[in-house]
């Protein structure tokens, strides 16, 4: 598949496309921490079902697969909450195998930001639903069973944002959550940095880039 390059007015187009064409789509839409992957989807969703009819399309988060607090303190991982090691990926793999398939309403877990936890039986995706978008960090990563995701996606877009714009956004966002700005600003070079040099080349797999 050739490589496209495009606005998220294009990408909108794109999807509203797929999610016309009739049969489930899962849409996969990957980047680095605070490239705007949530912000593109609930786009995504909103237009297209503006313009094919509510329920038309819904989100489906990656990060419904963060383990628990409790898990990550027993695997003293709980500092570096993101990596590719503090999801259930196979978990999330299923899922989306189960998204493919669309014969029964699957209920997603979705990730509460106000408590930091998953929360499992939040999203319902009923057998109706066209397009599914679903977003993360890892979903073009290369390794096992994260690899398995690129025969089940029908498209996987990754987004990017300049890095100093991204790393600011992170902050942002890392403030009104509760940290001071140096916290902030460290959790988001440090941590978020080592993951977010993890996503950089799974680009490559990608069938679009969008400029968000
Ligand atoms: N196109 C945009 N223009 C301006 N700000 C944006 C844009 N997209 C996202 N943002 C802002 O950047 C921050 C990160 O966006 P978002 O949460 O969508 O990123 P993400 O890739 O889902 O991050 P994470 O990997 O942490 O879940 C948010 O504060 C959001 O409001
Ligand atoms: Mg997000």
């Amino acid at each position: 598949m050739s490589h496209q390059d495009s606005s998220v007015d294009e990408a909108v187009e794109r999807a509203v496309e797929l999610a016309a064409a009739g049969q489930r789509t899962v849409l996969g839409i990957a980047g680095a921490p605070g490239s705007g992957k949530s912000t593109l989807a609930r786009r995504v969703v909103a237009a297209v079902d503006e313009r094919l009819g509510a329920g038309t399309a819904v989100q489906v988060p990656m990060d419904g697969f963060h383990l628990s607090n409790a898990a990550l303190d027993a695997l003293g991982r709980h500092g570096r909450k993101g990596a590719v090691d503090t999801f259930d990926a196979d978990g999330y793999v299923a899922l989306v195998r189960r998204l493919v398939v669309a014969d029964t309403t699957v209920w997603a877990p979705d990730f509460d930001r106000r408590i930091d936890e998953p929360v499992a039986g939040s999203i319902a995706v009923a057998p109706t639903t066209r397009l599914v978008v679903s977003e993360g960090n890892y979903l073009l990563d290369d390794t096992e069973p994260w690899a398995a995701l690129g025969d089940l996606f029908t498209e996987t877009w990754f987004c990017a944002v300049d890095d100093g714009v991204r790393v600011d956004r992170l902050v942002g966002r890392h403030m009104r959550h509760g940290r001071d700005h140096d916290a902030a600003r460290a959790w988001a070079v440090e941590v978020d940095g080592v993951n977010a040099a993890r996503v950089a080349p799974t680009v490559i797999r990608a069938s679009r880039t969008v400029r968000t």
